[in-house]
């Protein structure tokens, strides 16, 4: 349970002040959660569901036209709360009331916790559809 006030916002990727005032917070926290610090998400119009505790953005993920769900991140410090769960159950609802397709998404296989985080989607509702050398490929199970 997590005591501090949480804000859940969605962003359209565009180019307004309104997304670009996070492009710097989403490399600092790429680069925390997946060792890519000059990651720069691109201008096209997918959406950011972005995390806040008062101002300060401390999780996102983005979800593309086709309903796949990328950069799933926590900041460290915020992790193990529920939080990461909360976002990825509000997507799943996004999604699905889109009409965008079946939400889906893709472990890599070079994470060290992939079987964790595999059963981490698990828990939320997802199954493995497909396994490559790379990725798991999983979508939810509506
Ligand atoms: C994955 C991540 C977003 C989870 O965020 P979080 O806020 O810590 O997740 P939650 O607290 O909501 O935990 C959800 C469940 O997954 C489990 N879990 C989450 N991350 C885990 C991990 N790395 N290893 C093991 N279990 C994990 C939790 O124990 C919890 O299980 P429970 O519901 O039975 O208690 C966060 O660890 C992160 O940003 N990791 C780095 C980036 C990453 O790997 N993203 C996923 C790419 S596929």
């Amino acid at each position: 349970m997590f005591e501090e006030q949480i804000n859940i916002k969605s962003y359209e990727a565009n180019d307004t002040p309104e997304f670009s005032q996070y492009i710097p917070d989403i490399s600092r926290i790429m680069g925390e959660c997946f060792d890519n610090p000059h990651y720069v998400p691109e201008i096209n119009g997918n959406m950011w569901i972005m995390l806040f505790t008062e101002d300060l953005l401390i999780g996102f993920l983005m979800i593309d036209s086709n309903n796949c769900i990328w950069n799933v991140s926590v900041c460290r410090n915020y992790r193990k709360k529920g939080l990461g769960r909360t976002l990825l159950e509000l997507t799943i609802c996004h999604a699905i009331s889109s009409g965008n397709g079946i939400p889906k998404l893709f472990v890599d296989k070079s994470k060290e916790d992939w079987d964790k985080l595999v059963q981490m989607y698990e828990k939320l509702g997802f199954y493995t559809i497909d396994i490559d050398r790379n990725d798991i490929h999983m979508e939810y199970l509506i």
